[in-house]
């Protein structure tokens, strides 16, 4: 110990408390918001040996964590329940708890509100909480994604009101959560974690405690820098699946296939990353995030060109889909409007339970809108959950996956491509199969019966 880390009575400066818990591995871990990115991180620190506590606003979700009973699909009810047997990690939804917490990490929603700009009320929410019973000593750690500056603008003054001063009292991150839902290969533990700290003591805290839960810290220069980083990530594949479904359109009229163009080109051993083609884009992170930056760029009397345009693609992948239907259907002498069609997949991706921004409503909606007689099929999603933006979409449960009933549709929308799905076997029984994936590719008997789109 250095003279300089012991004050004058002796006592040991709350940062040097804060490390020195923190290399125990007895400093408590307080996760706000049990998601889809909170959970496995909650896996991740009890897994490294620490103990966590897990805030959520919603009492029921706290209920059925305390029960045991993980309510996300990928993430193991029977590991859950024990980490709770063992009181490694106790759910609650009293957020006075919170100064039990020695290291805070924030992952609440960043949606968008009706008019598509960022939505950060869970964010201010989450820092007025943490800031009701802020102490010192405490490490605060942004992972939700946002655009640049948010840390510092809306969390910062909120804890800053108490009276607490960030990098002597209490220390500031951020840290931005990379999780991929379902992937088998890449969980919390094993995806290298960029971090930028308030300052000196921010960064070396925050970078501490990560370094012994995920496999790999990137230190970068400030909170900004981090931030910047998540947007970077989520706005490239934004941008490049939109070339990738604008060249879908292109190619289909010139009668060339893109997945096979994409799986030749991704051959070249370096400058070229293989994205693909779909009906839409999904999930929580990248039809959304790059919007917060768009955000920015207005404030700043910028634009961001490429996000606007990859938006505008994106977004009307769905009424490419549904016109390509149409276009097959007529070649069968029907209309969209009285024809049955199933939507297979209603989870944004393939192999999770997760709807979020699923292109699968859009598809709902517009054949909705139609006439189409439509039902689906997911084995991830039993109910066909309430959507916000989707208020007059049907009560749908998901159909049970028969070939009695592939036979009677008029035609089967691969949606999503689960890979618990028989392809063979769709293809067999249907009369008609709109491929969004390309998931039959390797279906070999019945090809006469696919159409791409
Ligand atoms: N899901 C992903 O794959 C993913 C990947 C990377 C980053 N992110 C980002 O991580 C953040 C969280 O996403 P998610 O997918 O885990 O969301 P989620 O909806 O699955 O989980 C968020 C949880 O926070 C709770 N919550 C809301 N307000 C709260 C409050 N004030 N206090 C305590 N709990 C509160 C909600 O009840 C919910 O359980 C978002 O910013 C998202 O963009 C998500």
């Amino acid at each position: 110990m250095t003279p300089s880390q012991v004050s004058a009575d002796g006592v040991l400066p709350v940062h040097t408390q804060l490390a020195a818990l923190i290399e125990k591995k007895q400093a408590v871990i307080g996760v706000i918001g049990l998601g889809y990115v909170g959970l496995p991180l909650v896996r991740a620190f009890t897994a490294a040996g620490f103990r966590c506590l897990g805030f959520d606003v919603d009492q029921a979700k706290v209920d059925k964590l305390k029960a045991g009973q993980s309510y996300i699909k990928h993430i193991d009810s029977s590991a859950m329940a024990q980490l709770i047997r063992e009181k490694k990690f106790e759910p609650t939804a009293d957020t006075t708890r919170l100064s039990e917490a020695d290291c805070i990490i924030i992952c609440v929603p960043t949606p968008l509100n009706s008019s598509r700009d960022p939505d950060l009320s869970y964010i201010e929410g989450t820092a007025r909480s943490i800031a009701r019973s802020l102490r010192r000593g405490q490490l605060v750690v942004l992972e939700s994604t946002t655009h640049p500056t948010t840390t510092r603008t809306s969390v910062l003054p909120v804890l800053e009101a108490t009276g607490l001063k960030c990098g002597t009292d209490y220390f500031l991150a951020f840290s931005p959560e990379r999780e991929d839902p379902g992937n088998p290969h890449f969980q919390a533990a094993n995806i290298p974690k960029v971090v930028g700290g308030f300052d000196e003591r921010s960064s070396e805290l925050a970078c501490s405690v990560y370094s012994h839960a995920v496999v790999k810290v990137i230190r970068v220069s400030s909170m900004e820098v981090a931030e910047a980083c998540k947007i970077l990530e989520n706005t490239y594949r934004a941008v490049n699946i939109a070339l990738v479904n604008e060249l879908k359109v292109l190619y289909d009229k010139l009668g060339i296939d893109v997945w096979e163009v994409i799986d030749a080109a991704k051959t070249k051993p370096f400058g070229f990353q293989a994205f693909y083609p779909g009906p839409g884009l999904g999930g929580h992170c990248i039809p959304i995030d790059p919007f917060y930056l768009s955000w920015l760029a207005r404030q700043h009397g910028e634009q961001t060109r490429f996000i606007e345009l990859a938006g505008e693609i994106n977004t009307h992948m769905p009424e490419y889909v549904v016109n390509r239907l149409a276009e097959f259907l007529n070649q069968q002498r029907k209309p969209i409007n009285g024809s049955r069609i199933a939507i297979l997949g209603v989870a944004y991706k393939k192999d999770i339970d997760d709807p979020r921004e699923s292109p699968s409503f859009e598809l709902l909606k517009i054949l909705g809108a139609r006439g189409a007689v439509l039902s689906y099929n997911d084995p991830h999603v039993p109910v066909l959950p309430r959507m916000r933006h989707y208020p007059d979409l049907p009560a749908m449960t998901s159909q049970e996956f028969t070939a009695d009933y592939l036979a009677a549709q008029d035609c089967v929308v691969i949606a999503t491509d689960h890979s618990s799905y028989d392809y063979e076997f769709i293809v067999q029984h249907a009369t008609l199969v709109l491929d969004t994936r390309n998931a039959t590719k390797n279906v070999t008997r019945g090809r006469d019966k696919i159409r791409k789109a």
